[in-house]
């Protein structure tokens, strides 16, 4: 089945801003010719414009223990007035309290362009040489970065304004109104800004912005937001700042479907069981562990990450389509993420030595090829011809294909148990999850062992065993079987210094050994190696590459006795994720009944939400690209931040659409 596409996100590809650069080394928009800060400080325009104007040194010093603190931006330029947030609010700021950055660039500067321009404010350098090392550069979508042990985050939106502000998925408390002048850049101050900031904003939400220009103040009474004229900074006479009041809940595609809404944050004391100790469990620990919760991670196994998770390489790969559907925003996003994830941990979970992309057919060439024309992915990937990519990898490649730079390999098991590395996370073994029950406002589940553990809050992570539960039985999971090989390196085969996918992979050596993957096979139960599916694996890369088959002596190996790993992907029948909230499949059937004889029927009742019981799971074969991203997207969730996602692909991701789907399908999808 296809995948659904609920998402709107335009499918234009991203260009890069043009700078030239004036005599005093400050950047100017070659295309809109004006400045990106001003001429006399941008420093201190930043911090009187937008820091004081908003009053955020009192608001952050008021913020209470664990509180979030959020800030949205028109034109995110430098970075320079996330970068002078960020500083105010560590100065400012409880220990325990955070800050979400959401800001939108249509034109991002390019890397060498940032580092150059960020080199203007020395004080500001090591935040600086951060948050360029987390820069996602001209990708389009949501990309989501963490700073400062996970106190501050920034989500960075690289589309156009009157795209990506509808996307946003939580409430703003203050604003940061910039941009280029409304006389060289109208386009952007159009009416639907305000009132899209409007609808985006929490009750308590303020905007501050360096312009009086009518078409700016007409925007803002328009969208009921107060107006104060205040001394502007440097030449600028006056600016002005207000205060916004959000006129209650905006329609969007989700309140129509109620199944895919985000439910409101979670009022339990923040402590939660996650069961399952792969890396969506232990993603999904870390994200909520960051957030001061107290976290088990549970597992049936003695240690984690013996599940899926437990191969020795796992290769950190994407398919991209040319077309922005749900999968190609979540992978994409979820790559960056994951990328930026790793940068913080140590340098022995990883390498990112490249990746190859073979097509296996004419039509993954042409598949390729339209990923290549569509221009949106540059920074991603780059087509190579057969000779490049042998240069790349040390050894001969045969056929054209795609380089990903970025790319590699990770050591899942290091991967999870550096993500459960964490003060507030506890790890549970042998600890089978049978049953569980809603007593009062806790879950008490069931051991194998007939001892209970109680719970406000639980987190099934548990791969294709996520339904195994009452709860849980109604969603529809289906478990791949996948075996890898384990060979041995070579003198010739530690020539190879990238990673090549086609059908399958191989990785450079590892401790001496290749991992080489993965057979492909559904309703197989078989827990132990198989010698044929060995020979699949040499096969697939034989195929691909004679000559690595050769550097391998593949020729002289014995399948029989080739160690290897045999695991269960888990995949859902539109192959996106699983993650939020879980509801009562029973009651919801009832109440929503009318659906099966017409889907388009707004019904009144409530979803009936199971209270405190979430999911991440339906990872399939790039649980390393998609579970980080989505155990982010789900403490957003149960804390009430703002999310990760674009609205519509968080949507995309809820566990309510399988439910409603087979109510008004009539069948149940698998
Ligand atoms: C052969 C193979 C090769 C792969 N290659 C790649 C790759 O190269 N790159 C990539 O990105 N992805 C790859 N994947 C996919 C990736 O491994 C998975 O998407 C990812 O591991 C899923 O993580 P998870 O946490 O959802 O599941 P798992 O890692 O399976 O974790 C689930 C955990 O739940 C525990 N559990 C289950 N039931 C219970 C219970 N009742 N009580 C307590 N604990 C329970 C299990 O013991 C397990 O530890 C591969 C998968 C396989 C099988
Ligand atoms: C004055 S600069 C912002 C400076 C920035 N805040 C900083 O701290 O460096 C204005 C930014 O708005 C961006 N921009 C212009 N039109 C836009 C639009 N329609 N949507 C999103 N961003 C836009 C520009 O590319 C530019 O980076």
């Amino acid at each position: 089945m296809k995948p659904q596409s609920e998402s709107n996100t335009n499918n234009q590809p991203v260009q890069c801003a043009e700078i030239s650069w004036d005599e005093n080394g400050q950047p100017i928009s070659s295309a809109f010719d004006d400045v990106y800060f001003s001429k006399v400080s941008g420093l201190e325009e930043t911090r009187h414009v937008f820091i004081e104007q908003n009053l955020l040194p009192a608001r952050f010093a008021s913020l209470t223990d664990g509180q979030v603190f959020t800030i949205g931006e028109t034109g995110f330029g430098s970075g320079l007035n996330f970068l002078c947030a960020w500083h105010s609010f560590l100065e400012h700021a409880p220990a325990s309290a955070r800050m979400h950055f959401i800001s939108v660039e249509k034109f991002p500067l390019s890397r060498d362009d940032m580092v150059q321009a960020l080199a203007l404010w020395p004080e500001l350098k090591d935040s600086a040489d951060q948050l360029i090392k987390q820069y996602p550069g001209a990708i389009p979508g949501f990309h989501r970065c963490s700073f400062a042990d996970g106190r501050v985050k920034l989500t960075l939106m690289m589309d156009d304004v009157h795209n990506a502000f509808p996307q946003i998925d939580g409430k703003v408390n203050a604003w940061f109104l910039d941009g280029f002048a409304p006389s060289k850049n109208p386009q952007m101050w159009q009416p639907e800004l305000f009132t899209n900031i409007a609808d985006k904003s929490a009750p308590d939400a303020t905007y501050a912005t360096f312009t009086v220009a009518r078409i700016v103040r007409d925007g803002l009474k328009d969208g009921g937001m107060s107006i104060k004229k205040v001394p502007g900074f440097g030449r600028k006479r006056e600016m002005i700042c207000g205060e916004i009041f959000p006129e209650g809940q905006p329609q969007n595609e989700s309140s129509n479907k109620p199944w895919l809404t985000r439910i409101p944050a979670t009022t339990h004391n923040q402590s939660a069981v996650i069961i399952g100790a792969g890396m969506a469990g232990a993603a999904t620990a870390k994200a909520l562990a960051e957030r001061g919760w107290q976290v088990t991670v549970v597992d049936k196994n003695t240690q984690p990450a013996l599940g899926a998770s437990g191969n020795p390489q796992g290769m950190l790969y994407t398919r991209l389509s040319a077309n922005p559907t749900p999968l190609t925003q979540l992978v994409t996003q979820g790559y960056r993420h994951t990328l930026n994830l790793l940068g913080e941990a140590p340098e022995d979970l990883y390498q990112l030595c490249g990746l190859v992309q073979l097509p296996d057919s004419n039509k993954e060439q042409l598949r390729q090829q339209k990923l290549v024309d569509c221009q949106r992915y540059k920074e991603l990937l780059e087509p190579m011809t057969a000779q490049e990519l042998s240069d790349r990898a040390g050894i001969a490649i045969e056929q054209d294909g795609l380089y990903f730079k970025d790319g590699g390999w990770v050591k899942p098991p290091a991967f999870v148990n550096w993500l459960l590395a964490h003060n507030n996370i506890h790890f549970r073994g042998n600890c089978e999850v049978t049953a569980m029950e809603r007593i009062n406002d806790n879950w008490q589940l069931t051991l194998a062992d007939q001892t209970t553990l109680t719970t406000p809050v639980v987190i099934i992570a548990c791969g294709h065993h996520a339904n195994a539960l009452d709860q849980t039985s109604h969603l529809p999971l289906k478990a791949i079987r996948g075996q890898i090989t384990s060979v041995p390196a070579t003198s010739a085969s530690e020539a190879l210094r990238t990673v090549i996918c086609e059908d399958g992979y191989i990785a450079p050596a590892s401790h001496g050994r290749h991992t080489l993957g993965a057979t492909f096979h559904f309703d197989d139960p078989e827990e132990h190696c198989r010698a044929s599916d060995h020979q699949l694996n040499l096969d697939n890369i034989s195929h691909f590459s004679p000559a690595m088959a050769q550097a391998l002596d593949f020729a002289h190996l014995n399948v029989d006795t080739l160690p290897g790993k045999v695991g269960w992907r888990c995949t859902t029948p539109d192959y996106l994720p699983m993650v939020g909230p879980v509801m009562d499949n029973e009651v919801f059937r009832e109440r929503f009944a009318v659906l099966a004889k017409n889907a388009k029927t707004k019904v009144e009742a409530e979803v009936p939400w199971l209270d405190g019981l979430y999911i991440n799971t339906g990872h399939g074969s790039r649980g390393l690209i998609t579970a980080p991203l989505c155990g982010e997207l789900l403490a957003s969730q149960i804390c009430g931040e703002l999310s990760p996602l674009p609205e519509t692909l968080a949507a995309d991701l809820h566990p309510g659409r399988f439910p409603a789907r087979e109510l008004i399908r009539g069948t149940k999808a698998l």
